[in-house]
């Protein structure tokens, strides 16, 4: 895979997700917060403390962790989309947060001093970069010694069929290849035998790796093809790139696909996320 134009294309569909996520950052927040919230626990950010978050999108992980810090401390949301960091700055606004830097950073390449964080949070953001060595071996250089990370990835593909359910059609029907092996993306590091690796080669300890669940719901099957549309990365701009007969043809298909999933006259999606610790 050409890594560098990797880069330059998920950086272009991540400002396309912006809206989406600008619209729905809400409902991504209460179906994902328990996600968040052992990420916020485990990592345990103290008044006056300065905490960075990574790929932050509409920022809630990093703004759950804000309200500890006091006003001495500090929280750097980052993300490598200026429009998604605009959602952020939108959405600690809201939230009437007033400790926080929003900055635009891509996380393999932190404009960052070494040793100037004390905790680092990366909610579903590692595994969808070029490198991800690279940026948590920028993880361990940033954060003090003995300062702490916590990040989640997606688990394996068969417990996501939330996201597996539309890429399947996509692949089966030849619209895009099968992921290859090791390439960055949604389930770039779905097991804990990879995060381990890739953390322990970035000079983290071993970490400690739990399991979460996420239970997507959508009122009906317009909400979840909204859902995929609009937020869900490089799958919503596969779709987007065909022409209108073969959109039509992989909703019908995946709505198919996703007959199992009913639930309640709408959709019950489970996901199971890997959430990580590491010192
Ligand atoms: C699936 S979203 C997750 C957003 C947020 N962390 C959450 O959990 O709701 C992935 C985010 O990673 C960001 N991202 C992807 N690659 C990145 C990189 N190399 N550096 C910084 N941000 C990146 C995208 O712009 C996007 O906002």
């Amino acid at each position: 895979m050409d890594l560098e134009q990797y880069r330059r294309t998920s950086h272009d569909i991540w400002g396309e997700m912006a809206p989406g996520w600008d619209e729905r950052r809400d409902w991504i927040w209460e179906v994902s917060r328990a996600v968040g919230e052992w990420m916020v626990a485990k990592l345990d950010p103290q008044p006056g403390q300065r905490i960075l978050e990574l790929a932050a999108g509409a920022g809630d992980t990093g703004f759950a962790a804000a309200s500890l810090l006091g006003d001495e401390g500090r929280l750097i949301s980052t993300d490598f989309s200026a429009d998604m960091v605009e959602v952020a700055r939108k959405r600690g606004a809201e939230l009437g947060l007033d400790n926080i830097d929003y900055r635009v950073m891509d996380a393999e390449r932190m404009d960052l001093d070494s040793d100037s964080v004390d905790g680092v949070l990366c909610r579903w953001g590692y595994m969808l970069m070029a490198d991800p060595a690279a940026a948590l071996g920028e993880t361990r250089r940033v954060l003090r010694p003995g300062g702490r990370v916590a990040f989640s990835v997606w688990a394996e593909p068969e417990r996501n069929p939330w996201a597996t359910t539309p890429m399947g059609v996509l692949v089966s029907a030849g619209h895009v290849p099968a992921p290859e092996p090791g390439a960055p993306g949604l389930f770039s590091m779905s097991s804990r035998e990879r995060i381990e690796e890739l953390v322990t080669q970035a000079g983290f300890d071993t970490p400690e790796i739990e399991e979460v669940e996420v239970t997507f719901t959508f009122t009906d099957f317009d909400d979840y093809w909204n859902f995929v549309n609009k937020l869900a990365g490089a799958v919503a701009m596969a779709i987007a790139s065909l022409p209108n007969e073969a959109q039509a043809q992989v909703k019908a298909d995946t709505e198919r696909q996703a007959e199992s999933l009913r639930s309640d006259g709408g959709y019950t999606m489970p996901g199971v996320t890997l959430n990580a610790l590491a010192s």
